[in-house]
């Protein structure tokens, strides 16, 4: 029945050759890969911002750096699933246009603490900073490390206007003028790390919110 087939791509030859069958394996994940991976950077719901999402602010920038550096993200994600249970707990569910300008994004794979695509204002700055100095102190079972030197470390500034221009570089929206700016919004101004990181956690998820209660109110009207 089969003898007019040819043999080479058999089922038998390639289970038989582990090196064929490791390359033809190599081969149909990587296409799979490709087919799935490559609309998403022509995609408009994955390249366009999510109406509210604005580039990071000079403070918030730096701060998202901290964020990284201290690996907060190994505890944390920034992506609400939609899942009752998490809507309900968190907000509305993440959608890709909200993390459009963060390169890399932090959506994170591991919650030993609570996701914070949403945390934005739902705390004071004061509780952040009492918090992030140590934890227990308003959360007694809490196992988050302290970051007491966050406190007492000045900001470095000095490489803000070339990681602005990488962004832009990378297709965040920066104009000329604003990464002029840039400096004079955070030099000489005293802020510490502290706050630099405050302020990126009180942006998380806040343009997004509030441009669809503006949406929710205008349709009312
Ligand atoms: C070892 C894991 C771990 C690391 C690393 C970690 N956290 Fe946490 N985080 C937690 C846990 C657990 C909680 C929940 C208990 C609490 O509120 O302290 C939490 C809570 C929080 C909350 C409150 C969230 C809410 O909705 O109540 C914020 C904000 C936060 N972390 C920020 C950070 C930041 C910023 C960093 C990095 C500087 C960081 N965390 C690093 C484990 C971690």
């Amino acid at each position: 029945m089969s003898e007019k087939k040819s043999k080479f791509f058999s089922h038998e030859t390639i289970e038989k050759n582990v090196g064929l069958m490791i390359i033809l394996s190599i081969l149909v994940v990587s296409f799979a890969g490709l087919v799935q991976i490559v609309p998403l950077f022509f995609q408009h719901s994955t390249t366009t911002p999510t109406p509210g999402v604005e580039p990071y602010e000079p403070l918030r920038l730096l701060g998202r750096d901290i964020y990284i550096r201290e690996g907060c993200v190994g505890c944390h994600s920034q992506q609400i699933r939609a899942l009752r249970a998490e809507v309900q707990r968190y907000g509305e569910f993440s959608v890709a246009g909200e993390s459009v300008y963060d390169h890399p994004f932090l959506w994170g794979s591991k919650r030993t603490g609570p996701d914070l695509a949403r945390v934005g204002e739902r705390y004071s700055d004061e509780w952040h900073r009492i918090h992030l100095r140590n934890p227990r102190a308003v959360v007694p079972e809490s196992n988050m490390p302290a970051y007491p030197w966050l406190q007492n470390t000045a900001l470095d500034t000095s490489e803000l206007q070339s990681r602005m221009n990488a962004l832009r570089f990378l297709g965040v929206p920066y104009t000329e003028e604003q990464i002029a700016a840039a400096p004079a919004q955070v030099d000489g101004q005293g802020y510490t790390e502290e706050d630099a990181l405050v302020a990126y956690l009180q942006g998380l998820g806040v343009g997004v919110r509030d441009a669809r209660e503006q949406a929710a109110q205008a349709a009312q009207q």
